[in-house]
């Protein structure tokens, strides 16, 4: 059982409206699985990843926005830092912000596992 990604407004995201809405490289906060917020990655050639990125930090839980210019997550509680495919690259955080993957549905949906 999956979860299917919704929006901000909770609205089920529409893959394809999705990604004429954003551009390559973007990373784009959903609600995934068990509500945490996920993020969606749009790919350089601008299809959606096959995995999203939960944006809870593995340190103590805050939510870590995208650093487009830096390319990083980086938290705004304690200064953990994470690359673009969620791996951490600096402390405290113990470990890489975990993976969702997300499979695009046939009604053109997302679904979180
Ligand atoms: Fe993110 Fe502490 S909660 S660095």
């Amino acid at each position: 059982g999956g979860v299917t990604a919704k929006d901000a407004l909770g609205n089920d995201v529409i893959v394809s409206e999705f990604l004429n809405s954003h551009s390559a490289g973007d990373r784009v906060l959903a609600q995934g699985l068990k509500g945490d917020p996920t993020y969606l990655v749009v790919q350089g050639d601008k299809t959606l990843s096959n995995y999203g990125i939960n944006a809870v930090c593995t340190h103590l839980g805050c939510v870590v926005p995208w650093n487009a210019s830096e390319e990083k997550f980086i938290c705004p509680c304690h200064g953990s830092q994470y690359n673009g495919e969620g791996k951490v690259v600096r402390g405290p955080a113990p470990l890489s912000l975990a993976l969702a993957h997300a499979e695009v549905t046939d009604s053109d949906k997302v679904v979180f596992t």
